[in-house]
């Protein structure tokens, strides 16, 4: 049998310095995929039921551990990033249904990811500016001036991104750097 080395020497220069950056960039991918599918022996993961109250538990949980980790410096930027990940699984998974939460570090970093099994992918919408005159300040709209989520975290993580779950539904991720 070939082994992927013996493939990739068969190469020319160009196409094995392409394979070989596919590679890594699959390693660092498979990687990513397996801390958030498995976690790392103190991590956070936790489930959670679809409701108005898990992004204020997903803010009080990761603010612990982040202190524990004496990590407490990128607090401010992880609390906005989980609300906003624990927040789009809530809106699409159906009331009192499964969500997880997770937190964890690796050298890489810290990961905060939120699971829900709703179907659909997190996508950025096009960002409308607010201004006092255009917010709708509607009781049933207060928490919706929308579509600012995913570019805060965007901003606010080195990198993030969605995976799908090794057994099903998805993980929205975001990786900061301490
Ligand atoms: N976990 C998710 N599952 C399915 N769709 C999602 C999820 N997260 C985000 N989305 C989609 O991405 C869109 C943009 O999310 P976001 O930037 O947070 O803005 P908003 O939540 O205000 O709509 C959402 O409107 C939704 O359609
Ligand atoms: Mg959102």
């Amino acid at each position: 049998m070939r082994t992927p080395l013996f493939e990739a020497s068969a190469n020319t220069g160009s196409t094995l310095t392409r394979r070989l950056i596919l590679d890594l960039q699959t390693r660092k991918q498979v990687e990513r995929i397996i801390a958030i599918v498995i976690g790392t022996p103190d991590c956070l993961l936790m489930s959670m039921l679809a409701s108005k109250a898990a992004p204020g538990l997903a803010r009080t949980l990761t603010s612990s551990r982040l202190h524990k980790w004496n990590c407490a410096h990128i607090s401010d930027d992880a609390l906005v990033i989980a609300s906003e990940l624990v927040t789009n699984a809530v809106a699409a998974t159906p009331s009192g249904g499964e969500i997880r939460f997770q937190v964890s570090r690796d050298c890489g970093g810290v990961l905060v990811a939120a699971w829900d099994d709703a179907p659909g992918t997190p996508q950025a919408r096009p960002v409308v500016e607010i201004s006092p005159e255009t917010l709708d300040l509607a009781e049933e709209r207060w928490d919706d001036n929308g579509g600012w989520g995913l570019p805060i975290v965007a901003t606010l993580a080195a990198e993030c991104g969605y995976c799908p779950d090794s057994v099903r539904g998805k993980w929205a991720w975001a990786r900061l750097k301490p």
